[in-house]
């Protein structure tokens, strides 16, 4: 099985120095930059806008990963995108017509992700799958980093895997929300081959971040 990508959730970050923060878990080896945007209404946190992803941008040349919890999300693609955005996970919850924010992001010349809520059931993305780029299963409910994985999400993380295969097309089956050493290697034994961590990502602070994210890719 081949590591998996591993996307620090940089909710986890110290937040007063977050474009070191970027820099430093950069070049300790993360893949992607998960920004978790929350707007205190479709989850009950506020965390970033489109300003501090833009202010981040020049701090990694790493994808992306902008994650949004926000309803609705429509009136927010564009500026998300000139942020600095290369792949724009959503909701379907947020919005009325979630087919057409796919179009909207692609329009945007992004990266489209879907979103699954820990409820939302694999057959949502029935009429999604053949349109998007990533499958994020939220692992946890949304709205804050440090919770602990919900042990259904396995089952969905199986079906979506067979999904995906199914359509022969590359889409990323992502996981987010409670992923630490055991369950990340759960998570790439049900078929994710994306993992955002926070937490066990940033514990330990800036020295402890290169084996941290070994340690979540299986190199420990
Ligand atoms: C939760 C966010 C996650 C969260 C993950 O709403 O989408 O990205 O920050 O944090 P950990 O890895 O600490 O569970
Ligand atoms: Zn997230």
């Amino acid at each position: 099985m081949a590591a998996p990508l591993i996307a620090p959730s940089i909710l986890s970050a110290d937040f007063a120095r977050l474009g070191e923060e970027v820099r430093a878990i950069d070049e300790a080896g993360a893949d992607w930059i998960h920004i978790d945007v929350m707007d205190g209404h479709f989850v009950p946190n506020i965390t970033i806008g489109p300003g501090v992803v833009k202010a981040l941008r020049p701090h990694s040349a790493k994808p992306f990963d902008v994650h949004l919890m926000v309803a609705p999300v429509d009136v927010y693609l564009e500026a998300f995108a000139s942020a600095g955005a290369d792949i724009i996970t959503v909701h379907p919850e947020a919005g009325p017509h979630i087919h057409r924010t796919v179009q909207a992001i692609h329009t945007l010349g992004k990266k489209a992700g879907i979103a699954l809520n820990p409820a939302t059931p694999a057959k949502t993305l029935d009429y999604l799958i053949d349109e998007i780029d990533l499958v994020l299963v939220m692992s946890v409910n949304p709205g804050f980093g440090g919770q602990s994985f919900i042990a259904s999400q396995m089952r969905k993380i199986e079906a979506i895997r067979k999904m995906i295969d199914k359509t022969g097309r590359t889409i990323q089956l992502e996981v987010d929300g409670g992923v630490d050493t055991t369950t990340a290697r759960q998570c790439c034994d049900a078929g994710a081959d994306v993992l955002v961590a926070g937490t066990a990502s940033f514990k330990g602070g800036a020295a402890c971040y290169s084996a941290n994210i070994a340690a979540l890719k299986g190199f420990d």
